[in-house]
Protein backbone atom coordinates (compact mmCIF):
# COMPACT_ATOMS: atom_id res chain seq x y z
CA UNK A 1 0.00 0.00 0.00
CA UNK A 2 1.69 3.40 -0.98
CA UNK A 3 0.10 6.42 0.49
CA UNK A 4 -0.02 9.40 -2.18
CA UNK A 5 -1.07 13.06 -0.20
CA UNK A 6 -2.73 11.15 2.69
CA UNK A 7 -5.66 11.01 0.12
CA UNK A 8 -5.99 8.12 -1.78
CA UNK A 9 -4.02 4.57 -1.44
CA UNK A 10 -3.13 2.95 -4.64
CA UNK A 11 -2.91 -1.03 -4.43
CA UNK A 12 -1.20 -2.65 -7.25
CA UNK A 13 -2.12 -6.21 -7.28
CA UNK A 14 0.47 -8.28 -9.31
CA UNK A 15 -1.46 -10.43 -10.85
CA UNK A 16 0.22 -14.13 -11.86
CA UNK A 17 -0.67 -16.09 -14.93
CA UNK A 18 0.22 -19.16 -15.57
CA UNK A 19 2.58 -18.60 -18.56
CA UNK A 20 2.30 -22.37 -19.99
CA UNK A 21 -0.86 -23.92 -18.48
CA UNK A 22 0.32 -27.63 -18.94
CA UNK A 23 3.27 -26.49 -16.27
CA UNK A 24 1.58 -25.89 -13.12
CA UNK A 25 4.92 -24.61 -11.43
CA UNK A 26 5.66 -21.78 -13.89
CA UNK A 27 3.75 -18.63 -12.44
CA UNK A 28 5.35 -15.39 -14.50
CA UNK A 29 4.27 -12.01 -14.23
CA UNK A 30 2.05 -11.24 -17.20
CA UNK A 31 -0.02 -8.36 -16.20
CA UNK A 32 0.19 -5.76 -13.73
CA UNK A 33 -3.06 -4.08 -12.67
CA UNK A 34 -3.50 -0.90 -10.75
CA UNK A 35 -6.58 -0.90 -8.26
CA UNK A 36 -6.93 2.87 -6.97
CA UNK A 37 -9.59 3.34 -3.95
CA UNK A 38 -10.03 5.72 -0.88
CA UNK A 39 -12.36 3.10 0.88
CA UNK A 40 -14.67 5.89 0.65
CA UNK A 41 -17.05 4.85 -1.84
CA UNK A 42 -20.83 4.33 -0.86
CA UNK A 43 -21.65 1.47 1.33
CA UNK A 44 -17.64 0.79 2.02
CA UNK A 45 -17.12 -0.49 4.99
CA UNK A 46 -14.88 1.58 7.70
CA UNK A 47 -13.63 -1.00 10.24
CA UNK A 48 -14.27 -4.80 8.00
CA UNK A 49 -12.41 -6.04 5.45
CA UNK A 50 -13.12 -5.79 1.98
CA UNK A 51 -11.50 -6.36 -0.95
CA UNK A 52 -9.64 -3.40 -2.78
CA UNK A 53 -11.91 -3.97 -5.86
CA UNK A 54 -14.33 -6.52 -7.57
CA UNK A 55 -15.79 -9.32 -6.53
CA UNK A 56 -15.39 -11.69 -2.77
CA UNK A 57 -17.13 -14.61 -1.17
CA UNK A 58 -15.64 -17.07 1.12
CA UNK A 59 -12.49 -17.08 3.50
CA UNK A 60 -9.97 -19.23 2.69
CA UNK A 61 -6.84 -20.43 4.17
CA UNK A 62 -7.23 -18.58 7.33
CA UNK A 63 -3.68 -19.65 8.91
CA UNK A 64 -1.31 -17.49 11.35
CA UNK A 65 2.89 -17.74 10.22
CA UNK A 66 5.26 -15.73 11.33
CA UNK A 67 3.53 -13.39 12.95
CA UNK A 68 0.91 -12.72 10.70
CA UNK A 69 -2.51 -13.62 10.27
CA UNK A 70 -3.37 -14.76 6.66
CA UNK A 71 -6.57 -13.98 5.02
CA UNK A 72 -7.09 -15.79 1.72
CA UNK A 73 -10.75 -15.36 -0.05
CA UNK A 74 -12.84 -16.66 -3.05
CA UNK A 75 -11.53 -13.85 -5.74
CA UNK A 76 -12.73 -12.89 -8.94
CA UNK A 77 -10.58 -9.64 -10.02
CA UNK A 78 -12.32 -8.90 -13.05
CA UNK A 79 -15.63 -8.14 -12.38
CA UNK A 80 -17.86 -7.30 -9.22
CA UNK A 81 -20.16 -10.98 -9.75
CA UNK A 82 -18.94 -14.28 -9.38
CA UNK A 83 -16.61 -15.95 -11.69
CA UNK A 84 -13.28 -18.28 -12.11
CA UNK A 85 -12.28 -18.33 -8.41
CA UNK A 86 -9.00 -17.06 -7.16
CA UNK A 87 -7.53 -16.83 -3.87
CA UNK A 88 -7.21 -13.02 -2.65
CA UNK A 89 -5.03 -12.52 0.29
CA UNK A 90 -4.50 -10.20 2.73
CA UNK A 91 -2.51 -9.88 6.26
CA UNK A 92 -2.71 -8.45 9.45
CA UNK A 93 -0.89 -8.25 12.61
CA UNK A 94 -3.47 -7.12 14.86
CA UNK A 95 -6.81 -8.75 13.21
CA UNK A 96 -8.06 -5.41 13.39
CA UNK A 97 -6.26 -3.12 10.38
CA UNK A 98 -5.36 -5.40 6.87
CA UNK A 99 -2.48 -5.34 4.48
CA UNK A 100 -3.64 -5.73 0.60
CA UNK A 101 -2.05 -8.58 -1.07
CA UNK A 102 -1.50 -9.67 -4.75
CA UNK A 103 -3.23 -12.78 -5.71
CA UNK A 104 -1.94 -15.54 -4.11
CA UNK A 105 -3.56 -18.84 -6.23
CA UNK A 106 -4.82 -18.36 -10.26
CA UNK A 107 -7.36 -21.25 -11.77
CA UNK A 108 -4.95 -23.45 -14.30
CA UNK A 109 -5.42 -26.45 -16.03
CA UNK A 110 -7.50 -28.32 -13.65
CA UNK A 111 -10.28 -25.74 -12.95
CA UNK A 112 -11.00 -22.61 -10.71
CA UNK A 113 -9.42 -22.23 -7.16
CA UNK A 114 -12.63 -22.88 -4.68
CA UNK A 115 -12.72 -22.88 -0.97
CA UNK A 116 -10.27 -24.56 1.16
CA UNK A 117 -7.62 -24.28 3.93
CA UNK A 118 -3.83 -23.76 4.73
CA UNK A 119 -1.43 -25.18 7.31
CA UNK A 120 1.74 -24.63 8.60
CA UNK A 121 3.49 -27.95 7.49
CA UNK A 122 5.71 -27.30 10.63
CA UNK A 123 7.44 -30.81 10.28
CA UNK A 124 8.18 -30.93 6.75
CA UNK A 125 5.87 -33.97 5.96
CA UNK A 126 5.11 -32.84 2.61
CA UNK A 127 8.83 -32.48 1.83
CA UNK A 128 7.67 -29.78 0.04
CA UNK A 129 10.26 -27.13 2.42
CA UNK A 130 12.50 -27.90 5.10
CA UNK A 131 12.20 -28.46 8.47
CA UNK A 132 14.38 -24.88 8.76
CA UNK A 133 11.87 -23.25 6.48
CA UNK A 134 8.55 -25.64 6.44
CA UNK A 135 5.91 -24.63 4.44
CA UNK A 136 2.84 -23.12 3.80
CA UNK A 137 0.70 -25.54 2.09
CA UNK A 138 -3.19 -24.47 0.70
CA UNK A 139 -5.31 -27.51 0.12
CA UNK A 140 -8.10 -26.59 -1.97
CA UNK A 141 -10.70 -27.72 -4.57
CA UNK A 142 -10.28 -27.46 -8.33
CA UNK A 143 -13.23 -27.12 -9.74
CA UNK A 144 -13.16 -27.51 -13.83
CA UNK A 145 -16.00 -25.85 -15.66
CA UNK A 146 -15.90 -27.89 -18.60
CA UNK A 147 -16.71 -31.00 -16.70
CA UNK A 148 -19.52 -28.95 -15.13
CA UNK A 149 -20.62 -27.60 -18.10
CA UNK A 150 -20.88 -31.08 -19.70
CA UNK A 151 -23.20 -32.38 -16.50
CA UNK A 152 -20.05 -35.28 -15.43
CA UNK A 153 -20.39 -35.80 -12.06
CA UNK A 154 -16.43 -35.66 -11.31
CA UNK A 155 -15.20 -31.82 -12.11
CA UNK A 156 -14.58 -31.21 -8.52
CA UNK A 157 -11.00 -32.09 -7.41
CA UNK A 158 -8.97 -31.19 -4.49
CA UNK A 159 -5.21 -29.84 -4.71
CA UNK A 160 -2.55 -27.96 -3.06
CA UNK A 161 0.21 -25.71 -3.14
CA UNK A 162 3.15 -24.39 -1.13
CA UNK A 163 4.65 -20.80 -0.23
CA UNK A 164 8.06 -20.84 1.02
CA UNK A 165 8.25 -17.43 1.52
CA UNK A 166 5.30 -16.93 3.92
CA UNK A 167 2.76 -16.75 1.66
CA UNK A 168 4.00 -13.98 -0.86
CA UNK A 169 4.50 -16.67 -3.33
CA UNK A 170 3.03 -19.95 -4.47
CA UNK A 171 3.86 -22.96 -6.04
CA UNK A 172 1.11 -25.71 -7.37
CA UNK A 173 1.81 -29.18 -6.81
CA UNK A 174 3.55 -31.06 -9.60
CA UNK A 175 1.17 -34.05 -8.83
CA UNK A 176 -2.24 -32.32 -8.60
CA UNK A 177 -5.09 -33.05 -7.85
CA UNK A 178 -4.07 -35.21 -4.50
CA UNK A 179 -7.39 -36.52 -4.22
CA UNK A 180 -9.61 -37.43 -7.49
CA UNK A 181 -13.65 -37.45 -8.24
CA UNK A 182 -15.19 -40.86 -8.54
CA UNK A 183 -18.68 -39.17 -9.64
CA UNK A 184 -19.35 -37.10 -6.46
CA UNK A 185 -21.13 -33.69 -7.93
CA UNK A 186 -20.57 -31.43 -4.79
CA UNK A 187 -17.41 -32.34 -3.48
CA UNK A 188 -15.56 -29.70 -2.15
CA UNK A 189 -14.04 -26.97 0.73
CA UNK A 190 -11.38 -29.18 2.56
CA UNK A 191 -10.67 -27.92 5.41
CA UNK A 192 -7.54 -29.26 7.07
CA UNK A 193 -5.89 -29.71 10.66
CA UNK A 194 -2.81 -30.86 12.07
CA UNK A 195 -4.23 -33.53 15.01
CA UNK A 196 -1.33 -33.74 17.61
CA UNK A 197 -3.44 -36.58 19.36
CA UNK A 198 -2.96 -39.33 16.53
CA UNK A 199 -0.35 -37.44 14.58
CA UNK A 200 -2.16 -37.30 11.32
CA UNK A 201 -3.49 -34.84 9.16
CA UNK A 202 -7.17 -34.81 8.95
CA UNK A 203 -9.05 -32.99 6.50
CA UNK A 204 -13.22 -32.26 6.41
CA UNK A 205 -14.87 -32.31 3.17
CA UNK A 206 -18.07 -32.03 2.25
CA UNK A 207 -19.90 -34.16 -0.23
CA UNK A 208 -23.15 -32.87 -1.07
CA UNK A 209 -25.28 -33.97 1.80
CA UNK A 210 -22.57 -34.94 4.40
CA UNK A 211 -19.08 -34.70 5.23
CA UNK A 212 -16.13 -36.81 4.90
CA UNK A 213 -13.16 -37.52 6.79
CA UNK A 214 -9.89 -38.37 5.51
CA UNK A 215 -6.33 -39.03 7.02
CA UNK A 216 -2.85 -37.90 5.66
CA UNK A 217 0.31 -38.15 6.60
CA UNK A 218 2.18 -36.47 4.03
CA UNK A 219 -0.67 -33.82 2.97
CA UNK A 220 -0.41 -35.52 -0.21
CA UNK A 221 -1.36 -39.29 0.20
CA UNK A 222 -5.04 -39.50 1.46
CA UNK A 223 -7.45 -42.10 2.58
CA UNK A 224 -11.26 -41.66 3.59
CA UNK A 225 -11.91 -43.00 7.05
CA UNK A 226 -15.50 -41.64 7.88
CA UNK A 227 -18.77 -39.93 7.11
CA UNK A 228 -21.07 -37.99 8.79
CA UNK A 229 -24.19 -36.20 8.45
CA UNK A 230 -26.55 -38.16 5.94
CA UNK A 231 -29.30 -38.26 8.46
CA UNK A 232 -28.10 -35.31 10.99
CA UNK A 233 -29.01 -31.87 10.66
CA UNK A 234 -30.30 -29.40 8.73
CA UNK A 235 -30.46 -30.70 5.27
CA UNK A 236 -32.53 -27.98 3.27
CA UNK A 237 -29.56 -27.12 0.52
CA UNK A 238 -26.26 -28.91 0.18
CA UNK A 239 -23.57 -29.06 2.48
CA UNK A 240 -20.59 -26.22 2.19
CA UNK A 241 -17.23 -25.14 3.90
CA UNK A 242 -16.82 -27.74 7.13
CA UNK A 243 -14.47 -27.14 9.77
CA UNK A 244 -14.35 -29.53 13.37
CA UNK A 245 -12.25 -28.33 16.59
CA UNK A 246 -12.36 -28.98 20.15
CA UNK A 247 -13.78 -26.42 22.83
CA UNK A 248 -13.35 -26.74 26.64
CA UNK A 249 -16.84 -26.19 27.56
CA UNK A 250 -17.37 -23.02 29.81
CA UNK A 251 -14.78 -23.27 32.73
CA UNK A 252 -14.65 -26.84 33.36
CA UNK A 253 -12.65 -29.38 31.79
CA UNK A 254 -14.75 -30.98 29.77
CA UNK A 255 -14.07 -31.08 26.17
CA UNK A 256 -16.27 -31.32 23.20
CA UNK A 257 -15.60 -31.11 19.61
CA UNK A 258 -17.99 -28.62 17.32
CA UNK A 259 -18.77 -29.26 13.46
CA UNK A 260 -18.94 -26.16 11.44
CA UNK A 261 -21.07 -26.68 8.66
CA UNK A 262 -22.50 -24.40 5.77
CA UNK A 263 -25.71 -25.23 4.15
CA UNK A 264 -26.97 -22.61 0.95
CA UNK A 265 -29.98 -22.77 0.82
CA UNK A 266 -32.01 -23.66 3.93
CA UNK A 267 -30.49 -21.24 6.46
CA UNK A 268 -33.69 -20.33 9.34
CA UNK A 269 -34.05 -16.38 7.94
CA UNK A 270 -33.74 -17.74 4.63
CA UNK A 271 -30.94 -18.48 2.36
CA UNK A 272 -27.44 -19.57 3.16
CA UNK A 273 -26.39 -19.92 6.69
CA UNK A 274 -23.94 -21.88 9.12
CA UNK A 275 -24.83 -24.73 11.19
CA UNK A 276 -23.22 -26.42 14.07
CA UNK A 277 -23.01 -29.64 15.79
CA UNK A 278 -20.97 -30.44 19.34
CA UNK A 279 -20.36 -34.08 19.68
CA UNK A 280 -17.05 -35.50 20.17
CA UNK A 281 -14.35 -36.83 17.50
CA UNK A 282 -11.73 -39.97 18.04
CA UNK A 283 -9.50 -39.23 15.70
CA UNK A 284 -11.46 -40.59 13.27
CA UNK A 285 -15.41 -40.24 13.65
CA UNK A 286 -17.47 -37.65 14.39
CA UNK A 287 -20.30 -38.45 16.35
CA UNK A 288 -23.02 -35.95 17.71
CA UNK A 289 -26.09 -36.81 19.66
CA UNK A 290 -27.67 -33.89 19.11
CA UNK A 291 -31.30 -33.44 17.63
CA UNK A 292 -32.05 -29.89 17.95
CA UNK A 293 -30.41 -27.61 14.61
CA UNK A 294 -28.45 -25.04 15.78
CA UNK A 295 -26.91 -22.24 14.29
CA UNK A 296 -24.29 -19.70 14.22
CA UNK A 297 -25.65 -16.81 13.36
CA UNK A 298 -29.41 -16.17 13.05
CA UNK A 299 -29.02 -13.20 10.61
CA UNK A 300 -28.85 -13.69 7.05
CA UNK A 301 -25.46 -12.50 6.47
CA UNK A 302 -22.79 -14.75 8.20
CA UNK A 303 -21.72 -17.45 5.76
CA UNK A 304 -18.90 -20.18 4.69
CA UNK A 305 -17.25 -19.05 8.10
CA UNK A 306 -14.53 -20.79 9.43
CA UNK A 307 -11.56 -20.52 11.60
CA UNK A 308 -7.87 -20.04 12.08
CA UNK A 309 -5.21 -22.63 11.87
CA UNK A 310 -2.10 -22.41 14.65
CA UNK A 311 -3.15 -19.47 16.14
CA UNK A 312 -1.16 -18.07 19.28
CA UNK A 313 -2.68 -19.55 22.73
CA UNK A 314 -4.92 -21.82 20.36
CA UNK A 315 -7.58 -18.98 19.96
CA UNK A 316 -10.49 -20.27 18.30
CA UNK A 317 -10.81 -17.18 15.58
CA UNK A 318 -13.30 -17.52 13.08
CA UNK A 319 -14.47 -15.15 10.22
CA UNK A 320 -17.46 -15.72 8.01
CA UNK A 321 -18.38 -14.03 4.70
CA UNK A 322 -20.61 -11.07 5.55
CA UNK A 323 -23.22 -12.49 2.77
CA UNK A 324 -25.83 -14.59 1.76
CA UNK A 325 -26.49 -16.20 -2.03
CA UNK A 326 -29.80 -15.59 -2.14
CA UNK A 327 -28.84 -11.68 -2.75
CA UNK A 328 -25.12 -11.44 -2.89
CA UNK A 329 -24.48 -10.80 -6.49
CA UNK A 330 -26.98 -8.11 -6.62
CA UNK A 331 -25.78 -6.02 -3.53
CA UNK A 332 -25.94 -2.11 -4.42
CA UNK A 333 -22.00 -1.46 -4.57
CA UNK A 334 -20.10 -0.55 -7.46
CA UNK A 335 -16.67 -0.97 -7.17
CA UNK A 336 -15.95 -4.01 -5.04
CA UNK A 337 -18.91 -6.61 -3.61
CA UNK A 338 -19.05 -7.49 -0.04
CA UNK A 339 -17.25 -8.09 3.45
CA UNK A 340 -16.02 -9.96 5.97
CA UNK A 341 -17.39 -10.54 9.34
CA UNK A 342 -15.58 -8.96 12.01
CA UNK A 343 -13.15 -11.90 13.63
CA UNK A 344 -14.59 -13.79 16.36
CA UNK A 345 -13.52 -15.84 18.61
CA UNK A 346 -15.55 -18.71 19.44
CA UNK A 347 -16.20 -20.81 22.58
CA UNK A 348 -18.37 -22.96 24.02
CA UNK A 349 -20.81 -23.09 27.62
CA UNK A 350 -23.65 -25.13 28.62
CA UNK A 351 -26.82 -23.86 29.23
CA UNK A 352 -29.40 -25.91 31.15
CA UNK A 353 -28.62 -29.35 29.42
CA UNK A 354 -27.30 -27.82 26.45
CA UNK A 355 -24.26 -27.05 24.42
CA UNK A 356 -24.21 -23.44 22.85
CA UNK A 357 -21.15 -21.96 20.62
CA UNK A 358 -20.91 -18.54 21.59
CA UNK A 359 -19.19 -15.94 19.14
CA UNK A 360 -17.80 -12.50 20.12
CA UNK A 361 -15.20 -10.04 18.68
CA UNK A 362 -12.06 -10.28 19.36
CA UNK A 363 -11.00 -7.91 22.27
CA UNK A 364 -8.69 -6.13 19.63
CA UNK A 365 -11.21 -4.69 17.91
CA UNK A 366 -11.38 -2.65 21.43
CA UNK A 367 -8.40 -0.47 19.70
CA UNK A 368 -10.72 1.07 17.35
CA UNK A 369 -13.65 2.13 19.78
CA UNK A 370 -13.23 5.35 21.14
CA UNK A 371 -15.24 4.36 24.15
CA UNK A 372 -17.36 7.30 25.90
CA UNK A 373 -18.45 7.64 29.10
CA UNK A 374 -21.79 4.81 30.17
CA UNK A 375 -24.53 6.24 31.94
CA UNK A 376 -27.33 4.27 33.02
CA UNK A 377 -30.69 5.18 30.84
CA UNK A 378 -34.67 4.57 32.04
CA UNK A 379 -37.11 5.21 30.13
CA UNK A 380 -40.84 5.60 31.59
CA UNK A 381 -43.45 3.33 30.75
CA UNK A 382 -44.99 3.91 27.28
CA UNK A 383 -42.14 6.55 26.87
CA UNK A 384 -39.05 6.89 24.29
CA UNK A 385 -36.06 7.92 24.58
CA UNK A 386 -34.11 9.37 21.88
CA UNK A 387 -30.41 10.21 21.02
CA UNK A 388 -28.95 12.25 18.63
CA UNK A 389 -25.37 11.39 16.79
CA UNK A 390 -23.43 12.39 14.24
CA UNK A 391 -23.51 8.91 12.44
CA UNK A 392 -24.33 5.28 13.99
CA UNK A 393 -23.22 3.81 10.72
CA UNK A 394 -19.39 3.64 12.31
CA UNK A 395 -20.83 2.96 16.29
CA UNK A 396 -20.81 0.85 18.71
CA UNK A 397 -23.88 1.05 20.82
CA UNK A 398 -23.67 -1.05 24.21
CA UNK A 399 -26.10 -1.85 27.21
CA UNK A 400 -26.70 -4.11 29.57
CA UNK A 401 -30.64 -4.89 29.79
CA UNK A 402 -32.21 -5.66 32.84
CA UNK A 403 -35.58 -6.95 31.23
CA UNK A 404 -36.12 -9.39 27.85
CA UNK A 405 -38.13 -6.61 26.26
CA UNK A 406 -36.76 -3.51 24.44
CA UNK A 407 -37.49 -1.79 21.22
CA UNK A 408 -34.75 -0.05 19.49
CA UNK A 409 -34.28 1.78 16.29
CA UNK A 410 -31.96 3.42 14.39
CA UNK A 411 -32.99 6.59 11.62
CA UNK A 412 -31.87 8.98 9.10
CA UNK A 413 -33.22 11.81 7.66
CA UNK A 414 -34.43 10.15 4.60
CA UNK A 415 -36.57 8.02 6.90
CA UNK A 416 -34.55 4.62 7.07
CA UNK A 417 -35.45 2.79 10.10
CA UNK A 418 -33.57 -0.69 11.34
CA UNK A 419 -35.34 -1.90 14.28
CA UNK A 420 -33.98 -4.27 16.89
CA UNK A 421 -36.45 -5.77 19.04
CA UNK A 422 -36.63 -8.11 22.41
CA UNK A 423 -40.04 -9.90 23.11
CA UNK A 424 -39.92 -11.88 26.48
CA UNK A 425 -43.40 -13.20 25.42
CA UNK A 426 -42.51 -14.78 22.21
CA UNK A 427 -38.77 -15.34 23.48
CA UNK A 428 -37.98 -13.96 20.22
CA UNK A 429 -35.52 -11.41 18.94
CA UNK A 430 -36.39 -9.93 15.72
CA UNK A 431 -34.35 -7.37 13.24
CA UNK A 432 -35.87 -5.43 10.79
CA UNK A 433 -34.30 -4.39 7.64
CA UNK A 434 -37.26 -3.98 5.67
CA UNK A 435 -36.62 -0.08 5.49
CA UNK A 436 -33.67 0.26 6.38
CA UNK A 437 -32.45 1.42 3.36
CA UNK A 438 -32.22 0.86 0.06
CA UNK A 439 -33.70 -3.15 -0.25
CA UNK A 440 -35.42 -2.75 -3.62
CA UNK A 441 -32.34 -4.54 -5.87
CA UNK A 442 -33.50 -8.10 -4.92
CA UNK A 443 -36.81 -9.31 -4.08
CA UNK A 444 -35.61 -11.33 -1.00
CA UNK A 445 -33.59 -8.72 0.53
CA UNK A 446 -36.02 -6.84 2.95
CA UNK A 447 -39.46 -9.04 2.59
CA UNK A 448 -39.40 -10.45 6.06
CA UNK A 449 -38.21 -9.52 9.44
CA UNK A 450 -35.22 -11.76 10.62
CA UNK A 451 -36.35 -13.99 13.67
CA UNK A 452 -33.88 -15.35 16.73
CA UNK A 453 -35.62 -17.54 18.99
CA UNK A 454 -33.74 -16.86 22.83
CA UNK A 455 -34.78 -20.06 24.35
CA UNK A 456 -31.53 -20.45 26.58
CA UNK A 457 -31.07 -16.87 27.34
CA UNK A 458 -30.81 -16.65 31.32
CA UNK A 459 -32.81 -14.15 32.86
CA UNK A 460 -31.94 -10.56 32.61
CA UNK A 461 -29.27 -8.49 33.30
CA UNK A 462 -27.07 -9.47 30.16
CA UNK A 463 -25.38 -6.97 27.85
CA UNK A 464 -26.51 -6.05 24.18
CA UNK A 465 -24.07 -5.32 21.74
CA UNK A 466 -24.30 -4.03 18.50
CA UNK A 467 -21.89 -2.60 16.00
CA UNK A 468 -22.79 -0.71 12.75
CA UNK A 469 -20.77 -0.19 9.71
CA UNK A 470 -21.46 1.34 6.51
CA UNK A 471 -23.34 -1.78 5.13
CA UNK A 472 -23.57 -3.95 8.36
CA UNK A 473 -25.43 -4.65 11.84
CA UNK A 474 -23.89 -7.19 13.94
CA UNK A 475 -25.63 -8.37 17.31
CA UNK A 476 -24.37 -9.88 19.84
CA UNK A 477 -26.44 -10.61 22.78
CA UNK A 478 -25.36 -11.77 26.38
CA UNK A 479 -21.41 -11.98 25.43
CA UNK A 480 -22.41 -13.61 21.73
CA UNK A 481 -24.45 -16.42 22.93
CA UNK A 482 -27.37 -15.19 20.37
CA UNK A 483 -25.72 -13.39 17.10
CA UNK A 484 -27.31 -11.43 14.31
CA UNK A 485 -25.49 -10.22 11.48
CA UNK A 486 -27.24 -8.20 8.49
CA UNK A 487 -26.13 -6.55 5.50
CA UNK A 488 -27.87 -3.06 4.90
CA UNK A 489 -28.01 -0.06 3.02
CA UNK A 490 -28.98 3.14 4.13
CA UNK A 491 -28.19 5.76 1.49
CA UNK A 492 -27.45 8.31 4.41
CA UNK A 493 -26.06 7.66 8.55
CA UNK A 494 -28.73 7.03 10.69
CA UNK A 495 -28.22 9.55 13.11
CA UNK A 496 -31.33 9.28 15.78
CA UNK A 497 -31.67 6.31 17.79
CA UNK A 498 -34.64 5.69 19.44
CA UNK A 499 -35.19 3.10 22.51
CA UNK A 500 -39.01 2.63 23.39
CA UNK A 501 -40.29 1.51 26.34
CA UNK A 502 -43.68 -0.86 25.22
CA UNK A 503 -44.48 -1.95 28.77
CA UNK A 504 -46.19 -0.53 31.91
CA UNK A 505 -42.99 -0.14 33.77
CA UNK A 506 -39.95 1.20 33.69
CA UNK A 507 -37.28 0.15 31.02
CA UNK A 508 -33.61 0.35 32.67
CA UNK A 509 -30.77 0.06 30.40
CA UNK A 510 -27.48 -0.11 32.43
CA UNK A 511 -23.97 1.39 31.27
CA UNK A 512 -25.74 2.71 28.36
CA UNK A 513 -22.32 3.68 25.97
CA UNK A 514 -22.49 4.74 22.33
CA UNK A 515 -18.78 4.86 20.82
CA UNK A 516 -17.82 5.81 17.47
CA UNK A 517 -15.25 3.63 15.73
CA UNK A 518 -12.41 4.11 14.05
CA UNK A 519 -11.49 3.24 10.68
CA UNK A 520 -8.96 0.81 9.89
CA UNK A 521 -7.81 2.05 6.50
C1 LIG B 1 -19.50 -21.36 -0.58
C2 LIG B 1 -19.00 -21.89 -1.91
C3 LIG B 1 -18.07 -23.05 -1.69
C4 LIG B 1 -17.22 -23.01 -2.94
C5 LIG B 1 -17.10 -21.53 -3.19
C6 LIG B 1 -17.01 -21.17 -4.65
O1 LIG B 1 -19.94 -20.05 -0.63
O2 LIG B 1 -20.10 -22.24 -2.72
O3 LIG B 1 -18.72 -24.27 -1.50
O4 LIG B 1 -15.99 -23.63 -2.75
O5 LIG B 1 -18.23 -20.92 -2.61
O6 LIG B 1 -16.71 -19.82 -4.81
Amino acid sequence: MIKMRNFFKVILVLILVNACKNDSKTETLSMQKEITTDYKEAYRPQYHFTPPAKWMNDPNGLVYHQGVYHLFYQYYPDDIVWGPMHWGHAVSKDMVHWEQKPIALFPDKHGYIFSGSAVVDVKNTSGLGTIENPPLVAIFTYHDPEGEEAKRKDFQTQGIAYSLDNGDSWTKYEGNPVIGNKNTKDFRDPKVFWNDRTNKWTMLLVAGDHLQIWLSDNLIEWKKVSTFGKKQGAHGGVWECPDLFPLKVGDTEEEKWVLLISINPGAPNGGSGTQYFVGDFDGTTFTSDQKQHKWVDWGTDNYAGVTYNNTPNDDRIFIGWMSNWTYARDTPTEKWRSAMTLPRKLSLQKFEESYGLINYPLAALDSLIQKEESKDVTVAAAQTERFVFDNFNQTEVKFTSTRKDFFIMFKNEANEELALTMDSSQKMVLLDRIVSGKTDFQEDFGNVIHQMPIDNLPDAPFEVRILLDKSSVEVFINGGQYVMTDQIFPTQNYTILEVENVKETPLELMDFQISKIKGIW
